[in-house]
């Protein structure tokens, strides 16, 4: 018996050593930057990525923080007699170095798609087998970003999978962030920490705030369908290694509220920010959203601490995210279509967050408030709020120490 526990904690240690491979401070904030699938899917080419990578300059995208260009799925040509994988020749005829090179010539960072399985879900070359080959090939090409997906990949063990890739991308030896996308079906949060930088918590969003869009035997998640899917998980995340609730669907479609509340909430969740739409033709009032710096802020706090949902009554949600010097966000979100009358009275509120060990205690302590969406100064915790909540849209703060109260 005492030989088996022995020879347990050895394998468990080993187990341990190789788990330290990972490269460390590329993700240390939630990441930052585009992705093709949400709006182009198998569509893209090498001139399309070439402009948006314009576009993520000229928009101010790339000032306001967003850092990585990633082609998702559909890039790949035919691996060659040696095994090596090329891009598709007619889609990227310049081969993805080149196009690795024009995007770092701007400043920007370059991701891209690949899967653990056989093939990738659109019928693309895998990984599987390869990866070794993968990693070296992306390092040799200038890969930053590594998305891993779960297609295909039979009966395969994902701790095994995807351990195997995080150990490729080391040996390759270029840092490389690790995005995991394996949907949340094996509970990643609870293994891949020292794994993934990231890894989604769900299946597939799709364009909708309230919805659920059946493929016939698989589904894909409105933005509340999502955000419900993230409860019990806040705890897993943290610098290095965050929940990814999927990428943004900020500009292609949503009413200006749905958006506006559907950035606020993934920034309250420390949530991976990837743009998802099409830059090239985004809209001033887009562009507000995805650049709004104070909303940014929240979501790249340094603490790293996810949001915790502190009440939910009805249609009603109130979010607190705990932020560096003793500050709060808060967030109140209207799930429901009509306005809210939304009150709330700070002093009966004591916000206890146990996991990050802070106390919102506004009878000591007088917060001065800033309202993040209009960027000015809103009074302090000392008077209550009352005002309208429209449908689908949040009122979201943040709280600043003024004055520890006498008591
Ligand atoms: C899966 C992923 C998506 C996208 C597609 C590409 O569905 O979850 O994010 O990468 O594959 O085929």
């Amino acid at each position: 018996m005492k030989k088996k526990i022995i020879v347990a904690l050895l394998l468990l240690s080993l187990g341990k050593m190789t788990y330290s491979q990972k490269y460390e401070h590329i993700a240390d904030t939630p990441p930052m930057g585009w992705n093709s699938w949400n709006i182009f899917g198998c569509d893209i080419n090498e001139q399309m990525i070439r402009d948006i990578t314009d576009a993520m300059v000229t928009s101010g995208l790339k000032d306001a923080g967003y850092e990585y260009i990633i082609i998702d799925d559909c890039w790949h040509g035919e691996r060659d007699s040696l095994g090596f994988i090329h891009s598709d020749p007619e889609k990227f005829p310049s081969g993805i170095k080149a196009l690795a090179d024009y995007i770092h010539s701007k400043g920007l960072k370059f991701g891209i798609y690949s899967d653990a399985g056989t093939e990738t879900c659109a019928g693309r070359p895998g990984s599987r087998g390869y990866e070794y080959q993968d990693a070296l090939q992306y390092a040799h090409w200038g890969v930053d970003y590594l998305k891993y997906d779960w297609c295909n990949t039979d009966n395969i063990n994902p701790i095994g999978a995807y351990t195997t890739m995080r150990d490729a991308l080391y040996k390759a030896g270029r840092p490389i962030l690790f995005s995991m996308c394996e949907w949340g079906t094996a509970r990643p949060w609870t293994w891949a920490q020292d794994i993934g930088h990231m890894w989604r918590t769900t299946g597939d969003i799709y364009l909708c705030w309230d919805c659920k869009h059946d493929h016939g035997g698989w589904f894909s998640w409105g933005v509340l369908q999502i955000l419900d899917m993230q409860e019990g998980l806040r705890e897993y995340a943290g610098p290095g290694h965050w929940n990814d609730p999927d990428m943004l669907e900020v500009g292609n479609g949503m009413s200006v509220n749905e958006d506006r509340a559907h950035f606020s909430m993934w920034a309250m969740l420390s949530a991976p920010l990837i743009a998802g739409n099409d830059l090239r033709n985004i809209t001033q009032e887009t562009i507000d959203i995805l650049t709004n710096p104070e909303v940014i802020a929240v979501n790249q706090d340094k603490l790293g601490i996810q949001g915790l949902q502190y009440k939910k009554e009805k249609d009603l949600e109130i979010w607190f995210k705990p932020l560096t010097e003793d500050r709060w966000a808060v967030c109140f979100l209207n799930r429901g279509e009509l306005p809210i009358e939304l009150k709330f009275n700070w002093k009966e509120n004591i916000v206890n967050d146990d996991f990050a060990q802070r106390q919102a205690n506004f009878n000591t302590t007088t917060y001065k408030i800033r309202n993040v969406w209009t960027g000015k100064d809103s009074g302090t915790t000392e008077k209550n709020i009352k005002t309208k909540l429209a449908g689908h849209d949040v009122l979201m703060l943040t709280l600043t120490p003024k004055i520890k109260n006498q008591k």
